[in-house]
């Protein structure tokens, strides 16, 4: 069954359309991310399942319910921000009791509760704490902790980690991960970041110019990117292009590669390295080629700044008016 499904929905502020028409279906138990550029309309269109926001048009279903025209707390959802708005006077127990308290349960009924969410967010030894007192990275399994209690149909998170240092990122994505999971529930989850979209994602929308310009996998995303924009913004790099001309093609195409489809160090196309990026193990040359179009390709070899070098095509595929026309494999 769809938990969520999205109808042509949009919205307006003044002339500009920052959502339009709109549709999407998530499935039940799905780690849903939706990845874009700042300033795309990802909040926006969050703001609208929560109920936050009113779409100028369109509707918006959970669990087959048109919610469209009802308020945020009569959607039975969870939203967590990047900012963790906790109450900054409690403890970290009370923090997760408040809902629970809100809602007149039995005193058991709310001890068992928050036992199972300290225990479930890693935070038991930390229960009495200030939350004022906590680092960035606990707050953040607080502010989760306290929107599971309330058990939510469906959690919305915006930017949830993007106030973390970059170790903690790294433990919250694991952490998050395990918990949607345990929890079997729907989470949708907005980010600008690439490794937060390619480790958590079940599907990856991509959100572009207010629709959402191609829905898959983030290997799917990487390896069949449906248009230029999607190759160049999906990926730990962009793709690079070339005109077919260089290739002894139709002038009016463009040949894309991701940096770990070439071969370097093998005759093809010359170039010469002008920065070096080290990810892991893995060298990265950004070249000029001999035609004066940049690109950017995995090493196979040390190389320094300056250095001549050439490679091979080992994939890649073809565009035309910014859409893939074909792919050679
Ligand atoms: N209340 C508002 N009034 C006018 N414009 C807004 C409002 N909220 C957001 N916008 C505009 O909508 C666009 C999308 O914003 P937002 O949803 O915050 O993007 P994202 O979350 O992808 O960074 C931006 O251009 C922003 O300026
Ligand atoms: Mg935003």
């Amino acid at each position: 069954m769809n938990k969520l499904e999205l109808i042509q929905l949009s919205k307006t502020y003044g002339q500009k359309i920052v959502i339009k028409e709109l549709s999407l279906k998530v499935q039940s138990g799905e780690f849903f991310v939706i990845l874009g550029p700042s300033g795309e309309g990802k909040s926006t269109l969050l703001k609208m399942i929560a109920g936050i926001e009113r779409p100028s048009k369109g509707n918006i279903i959970i669990d087959g319910k048109d919610v469209t025209d009802l308020p945020p707390d009569k959607r039975n959802i969870a939203m967590v921000f990047q900012s963790f708005a906790l109450y900054p006077n409690m403890s970290v127990r009370q923090n997760i009791e408040f809902p629970l308290k809100m809602r007149h349960l039995s005193k058991q009924a709310i001890e068992a509760k928050v036992k199972e969410a300290l225990l479930l967010f890693n935070i038991e030894d930390i229960a009495d704490s200030s939350v004022a007192k906590i680092s960035g990275g606990q707050k953040q399994r607080v502010a989760l902790a306290r929107a599971t209690v309330r058990e939510p149909s469906l959690f919305l998170l915006d930017e949830p980690l993007s106030n973390l240092d970059a170790r903690a990122r790294f433990v919250a994505r694991g952490e998050l991960k395990r918990i949607q999971q345990t929890l079997g529930q729907t989470f949708i989850y907005v980010t600008h970041d690439q490794k937060e979209a390619a480790s958590l994602a079940t599907r990856v929308a991509v959100l572009h110019k207010g629709v959402f310009e191609q829905i898959g996998t983030f290997y799917e995303l990487v390896e069949r990117p449906k248009t230029r924009w999607i190759g160049e913004f999906v990926g730990e790099f962009p793709m690079s292009f070339i005109p077919g001309s260089m290739m002894g093609l139709d002038d009016s195409v463009e040949i894309g590669f991701h940096p770990h489809w070439v071969s370097e160090g093998v005759p093809g196309i010359n170039c010469e390295v002008e920065s070096v990026e080290a990810v892991g193990n893995d060298l990265y040359l950004f070249c000029s080629t001999d035609r004066g179009v940049k690109v950017i390709i995995k090493a196979a070899n040390r190389r320094q700044i300056g250095e001549k070098t050439s490679f091979r095509l080992d994939k890649y595929l073809t565009f035309k008016n910014e859409n893939r026309i074909d792919s050679n494999n």
